[in-house]
């Protein structure tokens, strides 16, 4: 699983960029971009959880994304000047930093290597849109959810609790957000969590999912 931006950027690299930005605090569902909005600045994540998502002209919400800790929000609109591709909002109370877009973009005019990194993360991000396509064509819902599941779990797997099969990972997501990540309908979205728990693999509580077996989850999906 691919690192955030912050993680992969050479230590003076992220020392200028951060320095460059103001520190800002959002509470548990802010909105950080409105999707169509004008961009003004890129978002740096330092600790908390935000999803990116579009909303369909039914007013239904897709969920396209989790990010975490060392995310780079906003990059998107930044580069190409376009208004912002999706909407973020604060899953938790997050810690950022907010630059500015013209010093945003000097700092990759000035550190060819943190411009690499962006160019690594969009190629990845491509990479897995890619995978997700075919990916919708070969699982049915259960195995969708498993994966996704496994997906966001391998991602933020460093801060959970240790459990009798490795670590034990609380994802703050509700079944309509999985429904809508998976293309599935709410329905099917509850049978698949019903027989996950089922297998032992997870447990659910009315607003987040606990992974409990991450090898468990990506076996269900096959
Ligand atoms: P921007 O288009 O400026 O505003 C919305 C932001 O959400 C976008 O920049 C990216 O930072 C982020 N984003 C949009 N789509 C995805 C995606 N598929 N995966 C991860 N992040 C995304």
């Amino acid at each position: 699983m691919a690192r955030e931006y912050l993680d992969q950027l050479r230590v003076d690299d992220r020392a200028d960029l951060l320095a460059r930005g103001r520190r800002r605090r959002w509470p548990c569902g802010a909105t950080l971009f409105g999707e169509g909005d004008r961009s003004t600045s890129v978002v740096l994540v330092l600790s908390g959880r935000a999803k990116v998502f579009s909303l369909t002209e039914q007013g239904g919400e897709v969920l396209l994304a989790i990010r975490g800790p060392g995310a780079l929000l906003g990059e998107m609109s930044a580069l190409d000047g376009a208004p912002r591709s999706a909407s973020v909002a604060a899953l938790e109370p997050l810690d950022t930093i907010v630059v500015p877009v013209r010093s945003f973009l000097d700092f990759l005019l000035d550190r060819p290597d943190a411009a690499v990194c962006i160019v690594r993360l969009i190629v990845s991000r491509l990479r897995d849109s890619d995978r997700k396509r075919v990916e919708f064509g070969t699982y049915d819902a259960l195995g969708r959810v498993a994966l996704r599941l496994a997906e966001m779990a391998e991602r933020f797997g460093q801060s959970g609790e240790h459990g009798e099969h490795g670590v034990r990972i609380t994802l703050p997501l509700t079944q309509d957000e999985l429904a809508a990540w998976t293309a599935s309908s709410r329905e099917s979205v509850t049978k698949a969590l019903r027989t996950l728990r089922r297998h032992g693999v997870i447990e659910t509580s009315r607003r987040s999912v606990a992974v409990l077996d991450v090898d468990g989850l990506r076996a269900r999906a096959r």
